[in-house]
């Protein structure tokens, strides 16, 4: 089905377009820039060595051939990993089509661990407008460090400072309002997303942490809260809603005038959006 609306929504890759090419890997974020994403969503971890790399959990064992946190391994140790494989394996037997990203163990860099640099790289050369959505995995653990490297980063890339928020090409988000609070007051510009898997009494009205400008509910969230997204707005916030693969679930967040869908799958959400 084809879904009108008048101002698009964003449709962000979630670990790239990672339902067919394995999570965070550059060959699911090429793909998704080929799918025509607005966005790209990233988790980063630092390694042992100061490095800030995208993967999602803290140890390396679901995503990769080795084991260990990332925390533990330094960026050497995680580029002797293959990160890809183990999709290829699920691809395989699960399967009912011909996939559309191919696994090719010889291209030893689309399946390897990914840097946030690399990433920040190809999206500069993705040829048109492409957005990050750059999220902080246990920022606890390192006091400041995970948002200092990416400050450091982003300032590297002309991205730390936009002139006018609603025009960054990146933002940051967090389920740790903490995280957020070290962003805003290192980088007062940068548009900050605050991710919420429940709505505690303490949000229900529509309120986030001072400062942060865009809501992250969960799909389960405004699916069982519905109102909860016409709160956040008549409080004057963005909602981006993750992660958000289902075509109800998409028409759910069309009909609430969501800003952004974060989803595993940007082909299928933009081809429903009737974007191709
Ligand atoms: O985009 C927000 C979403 O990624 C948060 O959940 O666990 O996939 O990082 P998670
Ligand atoms: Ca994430």
């Amino acid at each position: 089905m084809t879904l009108a609306r008048q101002h698009p929504i964003q449709v962000v890759a979630h670990r790239g377009a990672s339902e067919e090419a394995p999570e965070h890997t550059l060959a699911a974020y090429r793909k998704a820039i080929e799918d025509g994403a607005d966005a790209l969503e990233c988790d980063v971890r630092l390694t042992a060595d100061g490095h800030l790399v995208c993967v999602h959990d803290r140890r390396v064992n679901r995503t990769s051939n080795g084991r260990g946190a990332v925390s533990a391994l330094e960026l050497a140790d995680l580029a002797a990993l293959d990160f890809g494989s183990w999709k290829a394996r699920e691809a395989l037997r699960s399967r009912d089509e011909e996939p559309d990203w191919e696994f090719r163990p010889e291209d030893r860099e689309q399946t390897s661990v990914l840097t946030l640099e690399r990433l920040l790289e190809l999206v500069a050369d993705a040829g048109r407008r492409v957005e990050l959505a750059v999220e902080t995995k246990h920022p606890t653990r390192w006091a400041g460090q995970v948002e200092e490297r990416l400050l450091h980063l982003l300032k590297r890339f002309g991205l730390d400072a936009p002139p006018d928020p609603a025009e960054s090409p990146v933002r940051v988000m967090s389920f740790s309002a903490r995280s957020l609070h070290r962003v805003r007051t290192a980088a007062p510009t940068l548009p900050t997303v605050y991710l919420t898997q429940f709505v505690s009494p303490r949000l229900r009205d529509g309120r986030l942490p001072a400062g942060v400008g865009i809501a992250g509910p969960s799909i389960r969230i405004v699916r069982s809260h519905p109102a909860y997204v016409e709160r956040l707005k008549r409080a004057g916030h963005g909602v981006h809603v993750w992660t958000v693969n289902e075509p109800a679930d998409v028409e759910l967040c069309v009909g609430l005038g969501v800003d952004a869908i974060i989803t595993n799958r940007p082909r299928a959400v933009l081809r429903q959006l009737g974007r191709r």
